[in-house]
């Protein structure tokens, strides 16, 4: 057993504690009340890369959250250089009162540790660090340069990552970006993804009457905005599940038949999917299996829809306003900033005159497709072998990390999504959890990742 394999499990304990403490604070980046939490994390991110020996750690300041950043650059300039990305933000915890424990104090109950973000991601990027540790600390070298970037706006969109990494451009540089923010095909699948989908999300506003109006008295002879959002809404998927904006799917790439056959060999179980998510049966666009319509297929979804009466019983009124949230999910070649600019001339054309109608971007990403042979996607593969005993699968994601796409425009480095989270993590749900022994094996994978990679 090489040196650091050791030292990891001796240090496993250890490692628990700091992930728990790491969990315990409320870094939730879409909601300002939690903004202290958000620089917490960020601080206590700053105080593990100092405790275990990186010699250059720094807080960066951008107009949201701090970015950490940190890099040992020991190993010289003819070594290869690492650049691992991950978030140390998480998603709202809101429906609370479903979660069988608080959220932010961090139980163990069967292999698995329960809070809000222990997957998705403090839990995977812990696991860098950590190997990041134990490598050093046994060979008191790093095999290759690292550098760490952990940003702490993922969760509402990156949005200010791109400015930080066209300004640090040459402080980034590197060979390749790891990123561990994803997860296996199933449980006891090792699985490296090699693709995400993309997304344009927009917010739109229906302002009809210039207040609420008697449902009776008014009823009937304006157009209610309710309604008209409905309308809308709901022309915007065909019945065959197609989505009717003009010219969306110009840049869809059609999917191989090679494709098509690797998706369908994969040990994906129908029946138990649909049991476990509650359903009846699946549903989606004509003519696609589920793998094919969440990994390769744009999407359009309703998020949130609100506005009128919400509350306890019935209140007759005619809503001066209503609004929606909706997301679509794009794939290789889509282009978001054309999709929302689609999406915005589509809904201002099908909009009656009747109404008002504001449409607000909230957030975009392109779709991410990675050559799949690359000195570093090689490495991973045999690491990910020789931690969890497999050769991984390679597989497609339907979620969004939207700042991947600039490693490849912006660094000009391949990205490696070696995830280590499983599919029953219920990540952004209630009851979020990582498994503990993919939390070790992440460790293991990511220091034998740096060795093969150093090769
Ligand atoms: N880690 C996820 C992305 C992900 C989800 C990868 C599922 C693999 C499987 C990431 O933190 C995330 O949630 N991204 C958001 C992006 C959005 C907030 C801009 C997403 O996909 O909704
Ligand atoms: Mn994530
Ligand atoms: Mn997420």
């Amino acid at each position: 057993m090489s040196d650091y394999i050791q030292f990891i499990e001796s240090n496993k304990d250890r490692f628990f504690t700091e992930l728990v403490d790491f969990l315990k604070i409320p870094s939730v980046s879409s909601q300002s009340e939690h903004n202290p939490d958000t620089r917490k994390a960020a601080t206590w991110l700053v105080k593990q890369l100092n405790d275990i020996g990186m010699p250059k750690v720094e807080l960066y300041e951008t107009a949201g959250h701090p970015v950490v950043y940190a890099e040992d650059l020991r190993a010289g300039a003819d070594a290869k250089t690492v650049l691992i990305y991950g978030h140390y933000d998480v998603q709202p915890v809101d429906p609370v009162e479903l979660w069988n424990s608080p959220p932010f104090e961090p139980v163990v109950n069967g292999g698995k540790i329960y809070a809000r973000g222990s997957s998705d991601d403090k839990g995977q990027v812990f696991a860098h660090i950590k190997a990041v540790e134990a490598y050093q600390k046994t060979n008191g070298k790093l095999p290759v340069n690292i550098k760490f970037m952990i940003e702490g706006e993922e969760e509402c969109g990156s949005n200010n990552l791109d400015v930080f990494i066209r300004e640090h451009r040459d402080m980034l540089k590197c060979d390749t970006v790891m990123v561990s923010d994803t997860e296996w095909f199933a449980e006891g699948l090792p699985s490296i993804c090699y693709s995400l989908r993309g997304l344009s999300y927009i917010e739109i506003t229906v302002t009809g009457p210039n207040r609420d109006l008697h449902s009776g008295t008014y009823g009937g002879a304006v157009d209610n905005p309710l309604n008209v959002l409905c309308d809308i809404v709901s022309s915007l998927k065909d019945k065959y599940g197609r989505i009717t904006i003009p010219g969306f799917y110009d840049d869809v790439k059609p999917l191989t038949s090679e494709e098509r056959e690797g998706f369908a060999k994969l040990p994906f179980n129908y029946e138990e999917y649909t049991e476990e998510l509650g359903v009846a049966d699946g549903n989606g666009e004509f003519g696609f299996t589920t793998l094919e319509r969440t990994w390769a297929r744009p999407t359009l979804d309703l998020n949130g829809i609100y506005g009128g009466y919400t509350g306890e019983g019935a209140k007759t009124i005619l809503p001066s306003k209503a609004s929606a949230k909706i997301s679509m999910r794009l794939v290789p070649y889509q282009n978001h900033e054309d999709i929302t600019a689609k999406i915005t001339k589509h809904l201002k054309a099908i909009t009656p005159p009747t109404v008002k109608l504001d449409i607000t971007p909230l957030h975009g990403g392109n779709p991410v497709m990675i050559e799949l042979e690359s000195e570093g996607l090689n490495a991973a593969k045999r690491a990910m072998n020789r931690a969890f005993g497999k050769d991984p699968i390679m597989m497609r994601e339907g979620g969004s990390i939207p700042i991947v796409e600039l490693f490849g425009s912006e660094l000009n480095a391949p990205t490696i999504l070696m995830g280590i989270g499983l599919p029953s993590d219920n990540i952004h749900s209630p009851n979020e959890s990582f498994s503990i022994d993919n939390f070790y094996g992440g460790i293991k994978a990511s220091a034998i990742f740096l060795e093969e990679f150093a090769k």
